[in-house]
C-alpha cells in the first residue's frame, strides 16, 4: 500500500499529512519535520508503551546527533489541563530546549491539543509534530492548528492557532484502538460527508462493513479523504472567519451533551453523532432541508454502531442553556451549523430557541 501525502497550504507554514503503514519506523520523514537538536516526544500512559519506544528509536536511527527525551502523561481529557502544560514546560526546561526544539505528539487528539498547545508557549512558538494514534485524531484534531486545555469552566477554553510541521499517520497503529474508540472516530468521518461531500456519504455507506473490520486500504483512503477536505477548508480559512465553522457540524448540540451527562459517559465522537441528528432534525423542522435526509443520517450512523438519540435524563432547558455558553455563538445569539440536506451543510445565525426546544421535547 502506498504512502499518500496531501499538503495543507499556508504559504510559508505549509505543511504535509502523510497517510500509510509503518510511518513510525520512517526516519527521514520526522527528521523533515525536525527543526533543531532537541526533541521532545510527549505521549501518555496508554500509547506510550504501545508505541513511544519504536518512535523513539526511529528518530535516533542513523547515528543522529538528536537529544531525544520521552514524557508519559496520565491518560484522559481529565489531564487536558494547565497542569500537564507545565509538565511539559518543566521537561523542555530539563532538555535545555530552546527556540529551535521540537515537540512530537504522540497519542490521540487529547495529547496532540495539549502538546501543541505546549508548543505554541513555549518561547513563544517551537516546532512540532502531530504523531495521531486514533481515528478522530487522524481525521480531526492533528489537522489544522488548533491546540487547547480544559479549565473546570469549560472544555478548550485556552488555546491557540499553531500549525504543526507535519502531520504523520501510521494507519498501522489503529491496530490497538478500541473498537468503541474507533466507531467513535466514524462520527467525525460521516460529519465530512454531512457537511459538503455528498459522493463521500454514498462511499461510506458502500464501505462500512470494511472500515468496521479495520480493512487498511479503505481506512486509508478514508482517512485520506477526510484530511484532503479538511486541509482544503484551513488553507482557505485558517482561523474560522467563515466556512471552517462548517466543520463543527452537530459539535454545539454534541458539546452540551458532553458536558450535561459528565465528561467520558459519551465520548466525543458519540455526543457528535446524536448532535448531527439533532442538527438535521432541527433543519428539517425550521423547513430547510429534508426530514428523509436526517433519517439517511441517522441509519449511517447507526450503521457504524454510533447513538442518535438523546439520553435518558437529557432537560430540554439546561441542553439550551448549556448550547448558549458554546465559543461559536456570537454576542449571545445562538447560531448553529445546520444543513440543507446531505453535503449541504450551512451557518444559521439567530436559530429559533422555541425550535429547538419542541425538537428535544420531541420524543
Ligand atoms: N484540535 C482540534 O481541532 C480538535 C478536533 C476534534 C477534537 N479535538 C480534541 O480531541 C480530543 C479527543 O481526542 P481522542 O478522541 O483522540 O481522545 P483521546 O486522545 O483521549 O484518545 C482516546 C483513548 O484512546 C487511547 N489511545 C490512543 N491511541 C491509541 C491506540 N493506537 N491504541 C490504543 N489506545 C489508544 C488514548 O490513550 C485514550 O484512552 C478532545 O480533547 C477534543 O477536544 C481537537
Amino acid at each position: 500500500m502506498s504512502v499518500q501525502v496531501i499538503d495543507v497550504e499556508l504559504g510559508a507554514r505549509s505543511y504535509p499529512i502523510a497517510i500509510g503503514p509503518g510511518l513510525l519506523d520512517e526516519n527521514q520523514r520526522f527528521r523533515r519535520a525536525i527543526a533543531g537538536r532537541h526533541v521532545l516526544v510527549v505521549s501518555n500512559e496508554v500509547v506510550a508503551p504501545l508505541y513511544l519506544d519504536r518512535l523513539c528509536a526511529s528518530l535516533g536511527a542513523g547515528g543522529t546527533d538528536l537529544i531525544i527525551a520521552p514524557l508519559r502523561l496520565p491518560d484522559g481529557e481529565a489531564h487536558k489541563t494547565l497542569d500537564s502544560a507545565a509538565r511539559i514546560f518543566a521537561a523542555l526546561a530539563e532538555l535545555r530546549a530552546n527556540r529551535d526544539a521540537t515537540i512530537v505528539a504522540l497519542g490521540g487528539g487529547v495529547i496532540g491539543d495539549l502538546a501543541g498547545f505546549a508548543a505554541a508557549c513555549w518561547m513563544r512558538g517551537i516546532a512540532f509534530v502531530q504523531v495521531p494514534t486514533t481515528l478522530l485524531a487522524m481525521v480531526d484534531s492533528s489537522v489544522g492548528g488548533k491546540t487547547a486545555v480544559d479549565l473546570a469552566q469549560g472544555k478548550n477554553l485556552v488555546g491557540a492557532f499553531h500549525q504543526p510541521r507535519a502531520v504523520i499517520i501510521d494507519i498501522d497503529t489503529l491496530a490497538t484502538l478500541p473498537q468503541r474508540e474507533l466507531r467513535a472516530g466514524f462520527a467525525e468521518v460521516i460529519k465530512y460527508g454531512a457537511l459538503g461531500d455528498a459522493a463521500f456519504f454514498t462511499w461510506l455507506e458502500q464501505h462500512a462493513d470494511a472500515l468496521l473490520a479495520r480493512d487498511p486500504p479503505a481506512l486509508s483512503q478514508a482517512i485520506a479523504h477526510c484530511c484532503a477536505q479538511k486541509a482544503g477548508i484551513v488553507a482557505r480559512d485558517e482561523t474560522e472567519q467563515g466556512e471552517r465553522a462548517l466543520l463543527n457540524f452537530g459539535h454545539t448540540f454534541g458539546h452540551a451533551l458532553e458536558t450535561l451527562t459528565g465528561y467520558g459517559a459519551l465520548l466525543h465522537g458519540e455526543a457528535i453523532a446524536i448532535g448531527m441528528t439533532l442538527a438535521a432534525r432541527l433543519s428539517a423542522r425550521l423547513r430547510r432541508a429534508p426530514e428523509s435526509d436526517a433519517a439517511h443520517l441517522m441509519r449511517l450512523l447507526e450503521r457504524f454502531g454510533l447513538p442518535t438519540m438523546l439520553p435518558e435524563g437529557i432537560d430540554a432547558d439546561e441542553l439550551i442553556e448549556t448550547m448558549q455558553l458554546d465559543k461559536k455563538n456570537l454576542s449571545g445569539r445562538l447560531r448553529l451549523i445546520l444543513w440543507r440536506g446531505i453535503g449541504m451543510a450551512e451557518i444559521v445565525k439567530d436559530v429559533d430557541e422555541a425550535a429547538i426546544r419542541a425538537l428535544l421535547t420531541q420524543r
